[in-house]
């Protein structure tokens, strides 16, 4: 691994999460919690924690991965004067600006960290004042921010590739090396999405033994989920599925990097023109918030004899459900936690007659579909969950 795992979380829930850790032994206690400039907290916690699915249910909680020196007791007091804040005030004194609470409200609050590149969320330093400070402002927030490069995300795309719109504010070079769980990841920051939010899942499918197993991956991207097949699940081989020309490209250099390519065949274009049947053990159906449109693409590639399991990702709203627990705050209470789980098992098991329909309209012999397990990845919004459905398919 590239770091040590931290759970970020926004300054007033930290004091929360930091108490729940501590109570289940998650809490790396070797490092420091760290505030960030951007009002969010650091919390370090040990590997183990990765595997806890009770962890989604603290809002706006994202796994990162950051440098031990940054969490490292002794360099806590050398940081001191390198804070975001302070520096910026200080620049817009120089500029004839004040340091006003509006000011302070379009500072960072979040942000991605790729190798030396920092990409910033689309909800900052939007005031007219930085324009006149122009690069020198880009320059003071990525010493801040220990960064070399520095980009800005617009918003993710809906043209169907989930391209990122980002632009570079700092920096010429906008490819970016990711390492996770010994596989290196390269891509363009401004062309492809890095889905740094999945990392329990890719753990989960790294965690798999899929030896002997063809394997179809119908969303590739830059091989978020198809390298752990390969890498790690030990998957005889993986058909990889992607129509974004630029992941595409990723995607090919990731498997030459991580010496995988021999084992995928890279199907560039649209997976529901994928010419390929009867073929698979298991195909991983990675898109958010549904990827009902592959559902019958799914069943067609599964061995008609013998069957397989699908990963279906998905959306999952509990909201109704939570109404009438009449919950408050639902995502940290127990029965918010009990309404978001029967929302995921409802979803399931209506998902698990449909797959059946479509197999049997398909293959005109009768299929059982057996949810065999809901993973949760992460609370995407406010009683929104990311889950995957494990749904094994067999030929009766
Ligand atoms: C969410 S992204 C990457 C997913 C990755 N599995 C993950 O969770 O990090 C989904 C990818 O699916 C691709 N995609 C969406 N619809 C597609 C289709 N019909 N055929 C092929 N690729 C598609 C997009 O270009 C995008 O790269």
């Amino acid at each position: 691994m590239e770091g040590v795992p931290c759970l970020r979380v926004s300054h007033c829930r930290a004091q929360k999460l930091r108490e729940y850790l501590q109570s289940q032994k998650f809490l790396d206690r070797s490092l420091c919690i760290v505030k960030e400039d951007t009002g969010t907290v650091l919390v370090p916690i040990l590997p183990s924690c990765l595997l806890q699915h009770d962890l989604i249910f603290f809002k706006d909680v994202t796994v990162v991965w950051c440098q031990p020196s940054v969490m490292s007791k002794k360099e806590k007091g050398r940081r001191r004067g390198d804070n975001l804040e302070d520096v910026l005030q200080e620049l817009l004194e120089f500029h004839g600006e004040n340091w006003t609470k509006e000011v302070r409200e379009d500072l960072p609050r979040s942000f991605q960290r790729h190798g030396d590149l920092v990409l910033l969320g689309h909800n900052c330093f939007l005031l007219p004042l930085w324009k006149k400070m122009d690069q020198r402002l880009w320059r003071a927030v990525a010493k801040c921010l220990r960064a070399k490069r520095l980009a800005r995300m617009n918003r993710i795309s809906s043209d169907g590739f989930r391209s990122p719109q980002v632009t570079l504010l700092l920096g010429e070079q906008s490819w970016v090396k990711h390492v996770d769980n010994g596989i290196t990841y390269e891509f363009d920051v401004t062309k492809c999405m890095f889905s740094a939010g999945n990392i329990t899942e890719k753990l989960r499918v790294a965690g798999l033994d899929c030896s002997g197993e063809t394997v179809v991956d119908l969303y590739a991207g830059i091989g978020y989920f198809t390298l752990p097949y390969l890498v790690h699940a030990g998957a005889a081989h993986v058909h990889a599925c992607e129509w974004n020309p630029h992941a595409v490209e990723a995607l090919r250099k990731n498997l030459a990097t991580n010496r995988v390519r021999d084992r995928c065949t890279v199907h560039s274009g649209d997976n529901r023109q994928v010419q390929l049947c009867d073929i698979a053990d298991r195909v991983n159906l990675g898109l958010i918030p549904s990827s009902e449109d592959g559902w019958p693409v799914a069943c067609r590639l599964l061995k008609k004899t013998t069957g397989g399991v699908l990963h279906i990702h998905q959306n999952v709203t509990s909201a109704n459900a939570v109404a009438s627990h009449a919950v408050a705050d639902a995502d940290d209470s127990v029965s918010g936690k009990r309404a978001a789980r029967e929302a995921w098992q409802a979803w399931a098991d209506v998902t698990a007659n449909h797959i059946a329909c479509i197999l049997r309209d398909l293959t005109a012999a009768t299929w059982r579909t057996n949810v065999q397990h809901i993973e949760p990845v992460k609370s995407y919004a406010p009683h929104v969950h990311h889950v995957v459905l494990d749904l094994e398919c067999r030929p009766i």
